[in-house]
């Protein structure tokens, strides 16, 4: 019987782009499993959004001079497309700034408020009178008063590891922008987390077969016992309390208070976008239906405790429309790239919409899966990528999928051929993938074990292309060529069933394949209980595969990639000073600048100058003398041919006996330089502003 399946992926938050351990923790699994589940028959909704609340948003959008409406939206989109791009399906992907989540979040802070779920607690807190707005502890930062280093943080000291609150830290100052926060009174609710401990660990206890990842952590928030947890802030961007008094007006929610509600939300703007605005409850307030939550491994507290006992709150005061309770949390690990933590601040991160600008989406989806850290971190390298995109996809299904139908199309008028009495061979080969169906495809991913499935579907085709080789078709063809015809014949019917399990890993290609062997139905209408007994039919016209189903991927291509990476101290990001802003200048003055793309043409060391290159550099319509102190960042070599941006009207100066005509502009700290290329090269000469 077709179950109902609510599956979420975390909501990830809209202040940047996606990478791939995004993609490998949360997404990608689910994404298999949801196609799994659709191809069962089972009814299913796949949800997600983006997380667009926080203090991190307001940081970048004061940063960058734009809302924070800004921020998440221009993010938003990127992160769709991203999504859309790597064929994540979601039945719908919303953003908590809708408001649509807002009512929701706002239904929920009232219920449990009036049922007693919160209590209202007066604090003092540090305050930053220029940006109007209280400061989270981790953006503070001061003396420690035990060890007197500089630069503690509000929640912790590093040097010594001393958890603090920010009003122990001596001096403390904002981390935003260096000014001397004011401590100011206010009030904040708090979720009576605490009250709830023995109903949840009594619903933990009930799911044995959840995760050890999951249970673990449980189990060792328990022992130190849950604790009632704030769930406002003093901010301005996120959603406001639904009260009107004045000692509450400024309040929002704290992001991990209303983020999970976005899978409600999510689901309810999808009801509405189907035409059936109630169809949500047969997801949400449903015993029969199911909830599946998939999450990185830095998630779980709120899946597994704050938001289950939210859902109990809610549910204590209601006697109908009940709200259901997490069924599984199937949390990953997580994602190392190169042997290093994954981190967006030092720029650690292979990002999903510029991975998908150079390789399709199915060699990532096939190799995130192969390494999923399902169970433990795991690592991805480049030379990973290449080794199983080329020796796996390309050698092994590629190749197969190239053979059998380049030769059958050659030989028997471009279509399938009438196949005559099977041998022991052929059926034991049925039987091979039949078994593998049976014993492991289905039940593994029943239990979302999509690694070792797909590798042992790897080592199936494997098997298939022994079976084409030991049959040697090209040699039947010469002495029998009915014989041969059967043999192609099973090679198409086994590569339809392995392409139809291909399908939840690597649509897009499962897809072409199904293309290729001339079905004409979507591959997506396929059904577990059905597709082994769906046999090709004879004389179906196949198409002859143009290009190939895997490209190869050459060396160079990867030596490039690992180039980009660049290992950027996470030291020099936390302890560097910004030097003072300038001060403010005119548009018009700043439009007197006069600045141009241009080319390194030659490079002269200043042989007593520890700093000095000179330089010719060509900007189209002239070459100018330039004088640069790039000796520290840049080789002689590495300057030639570079593409640089020039201020190209600075009045010329004397350097060391030289008149210099110009200037190239880089970005600079204590340590670093880097000259700024002018972007995709349109030619020397052309203006930048
Ligand atoms: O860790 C994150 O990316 C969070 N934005 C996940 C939120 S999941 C959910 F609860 F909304
Ligand atoms: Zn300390």
């Amino acid at each position: 019987m077709a179950e109902k399946y609510l599956v979420t992926s975390a909501l990830p938050y809209a202040n940047g782009p996606i990478h791939i351990g995004h993609l490998a923790g949360a997404y990608l699994p689910a994404d298999i499993y949801v196609r799994f589940l659709k191809m069962n028959g089972d009814d299913v909704v796949y949800i997600s959004g983006t997380d667009e609340h926080g203090v991190p948003i307001t940081i970048t959008a004061e940063k960058n001079g734009i809302t924070p409406q800004q921020v998440v939206d221009t993010n938003h989109d990127i992160i769709k497309n991203a999504f859309a791009g790597m064929g994540i399906n979601f039945d719908n992907f919303s953003a908590t700034s809708r408001e649509i989540h807002h009512e929701t979040a706002q239904e929920f802070f009232k219920e449990l408020h009036e049922s007693g779920a919160f209590r209202v607690k007066e604090e003092t807190g540090f305050y930053s009178p220029s940006l109007e707005m209280f400061l989270p502890d981790r953006y503070i930062e001061g003396t420690c008063p035990k060890c007197g280093k500089d630069g503690a943080r509000g929640d912790q000291c590093e040097a010594c590891g001393t958890m603090l609150t920010p009003e122990e830290l001596v001096n403390p100052i904002s981390k935003i922008n260096g000014e001397k926060p004011i401590l100011k009174p206010t009030k904040h609710f708090y979720f009576k987390l605490g009250d709830f401990q023995e109903r949840l660990e009594a619903f933990i206890a009930s799911h044995p077969e959840w995760k050890d990842n999951v249970k673990n952590y449980c189990k060792s928030w328990f022992k130190e016992g849950l604790r009632d947890r704030a769930i406002t802030r003093d901010l301005k961007w996120g959603i406001k309390l639904p009260y009107n008094e004045e000692e509450f007006i400024s309040k929002v929610m704290y992001v991990w208070f209303e983020a999970p509600i976005g899978y409600i939300s999510s689901t309810k703007e999808w009801a509405k976008s189907i035409g059936e605005p109630e169809k949500w409850k047969e997801y949400w307030q449903n015993d029969e239906a199911k909830l599946i939550h998939f999450i990185g491994k830095d998630n779980i507290v709120f899946h597994s405790l704050v938001f289950p006992a939210t859902i109990m709150a809610m549910n204590e005061n209601r006697t109908t429309d009940k709200y259901n309770m997490v069924t599984d949390i199937p949390a990953n690990e997580f994602l190392n790239i190169e042997n290093d933590k994954i981190s967006t601040s030092r720029d650690w991160a292979v990002w999903v919409h510029e991975y998908l600008k150079d390789y399709p989406a199915d060699l990532l989806r096939y190799y995130l899966t192969i390494i999923s850290p399902e169970n433990s971190d795991s690592d991805f390298t480049w030379e990973g990528f290449q080794k199983h995109a080329n020796g796996e996809l390309a050698d092994i299904i590629g190749n197969y999928v190239n053979r059998l139908l380049t030769f059958t199309v050659k030989n028997f008028d471009g279509q399938i051929p009438e196949p005559k009495e099977f041998t022991e061979d052929d059926l034991e080969a049925f039987e091979n993938v039949k078994i593998f169906f049976e014993d492991n495809f289905y039940p593994n991913l029943t239990k979302r074990r999509g690694r070792r499935v797909l590798i042992d579907y790897l080592d199936l085709f494997r098997t298939l292309n022994k079976y084409f080789n030991d049959m040697a078709p090209w040699k039947a063809i010469k002495t029998d060529k009915e014989r041969c015809g059967t043999v192609l014949y099973c090679g198409i019917k086994l590569l339809k069933q392995m392409s139809v399990m291909m399908f939840p890993y690597m649509p897009e290609s499962a897809s072409k394949i199904w293309e290729l062997i001339g079905e004409k139905t979507e591959i997506s209408d396929e059904r577990w209980d059905t597709f082994l007994s769906n046999d090709p039919v004879p004389g179906t016209a196949l198409t002859k595969p143009k290009g190939i189903l895997f490209a190869k991927i050459e060396d160079d291509v990867i030596e490039a990639e690992k180039a980009k990476l660049v290992k950027i101290e996470e030291a020099e990001i936390t302890d560097f000073e910004y030097p003072k802003e300038k001060e403010a200048v005119e548009f018009d003055d700043f439009m007197k600048l006069d600045i141009r793309s241009g080319t390194i043409i030659e490079v002269e060391p200043v042989k007593k100058s520890k700093k000095l290159y000179k330089m010719k550099v060509d900007i189209g319509y002239e070459t100018r003398t330039v004088m640069g102190g790039l000796k520290k960042a840049y080789t002689a070599e590495e300057l030639l041919g570079k593409n640089v941006t020039v201020l190209v009207n600075l009045k010329p100066r004397m350097i060391m006996g030289v008149e210099s005509q110009g200037m190239l502009l880089a970005a600079s700290d204590d340590n670093n330089l880097s000259l700024l290329d002018p972007g995709t090269f349109v030619g020397n000469g052309r203006t930048i502003g």
